[in-house]
């Protein structure tokens, strides 16, 4: 009800038009019953009752129906016309979500469970999935489209307001699809283009001594064969890419906000944080571990 983006301001204009529609006939119906009930309530000829029902059960649901077709398909050009060069896969993984940038003449871009947009360009959206159906939607900005495996879905979205908004997995997929959401920030262009170059760049090396043993345990406790850190020896590409994580909104696909304390408890408790992840728990780690990690995953700015 508070678009965004040039889908959402049409789908809503679209609503509008078929919410006053439906009013128009519901005060009609009931107008009608009305009379028939109290006003008026001996019994019509058969010829009046045949021309209510012709009228009424035939003529408007056409008239009515065809201009709202007309109406959607003229909207429907300008919802599939072709991005201005910036291209976004996402993947729908279990249970979050898969991001890669590719914009003309630079370097990719691998992140997750964040999608920056620039203000003003239309961006292309693939999506994938390698295993179950989910659904991609960010409401403000536009429509929502499923992403389905063995194919690849694509969608342009169009956001007109610098923001911050939230998107969703709206098809069910298994049981964390209430914890997969992601956060969208559009941005101003310039900012946006030093934002991806910046996420272009390896992860800045531990700064203090806590962060620096932090990155050792990381290392030695085996979270790089799941996870990528650019820059260092985790590269793994079954989980998040991790090479910028402290910069993002959220951790856990939008299930917890992101901060040090906060990261400590999902390594701890993934599964108590987030039933149905598929990252086990870390709570046999000491306390000063869990501490080390947690300070070396929110300096990944
Ligand atoms: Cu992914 Cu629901």
């Amino acid at each position: 009800m508070h678009p965004a983006g040039v889908g959402a301001a049409q789908t809503a204009q679209l609503f509008w038009w078929m919410a006053a529609g439906a009013a128009v006939l519901w005060l009609l119906v009931v107008g009608m019953a009305v009379y028939a009930t109290f006003v008026n309530p001996e019994r019509h000829s058969r010829r009046f009752a045949m021309g209510i029902v012709t009228i009424g059960g035939i003529v408007v649901p056409v008239v009515v129906l065809a201009g709202l077709l007309v109406y959607s398909l003229r909207l429907m050009p300008a919802l599939m016309a072709p991005g201005d060069g910036l291209v976004i896969t996402v993947s729908g993984e279990r249970w979050w979500w898969r991001v890669r940038y590719e914009a003309p003449g630079r370097a990719p871009v691998i992140s997750a469970n964040e999608i920056r947009l620039p203000a003003g360009q239309r961006v292309e959206f693939r999506l994938l999935s390698p295993d179950v159906i989910h659904s991609f939607w960010i409401p403000s900005l536009g429509g929502k489209i499923d992403m389905i495996p063995g194919r690849e879905n694509r969608l342009v979205l169009h956001p007109e307001r610098v923001g911050d908004f939230r998107g969703v997995c709206a098809e069910y997929c298994g049981t964390a699809h209430a914890l997969m959401a992601f956060s969208v920030k559009v941005m101003a262009p310039a900012a946006f283009d030093e934002w991806l170059a910046q996420q272009a760049a390896p992860a800045r090396p531990p700064a203090g001594e806590l962060a620096q043993r932090g990155q050792a345990k990381f290392l030695q406790q085996g979270c790089g064969a799941c996870h990528r850190i650019a820059g260092t020896r985790a590269t793994g590409v079954i989980g998040p890419d991790l090479t910028h994580l402290g910069s993002r909104a959220t951790l856990g696909a939008g299930t917890l906000p992101m901060s040090r304390d906060n990261l400590r408890r999902w390594i701890a408790h993934t599964g108590a944080v987030k039933p149905g992840v598929l990252m086990p728990s870390y709570g046999m780690l000491d306390e000063a571990t869990l501490t080390a990690i947690a300070t070396y995953l929110a300096e990944l700015q």
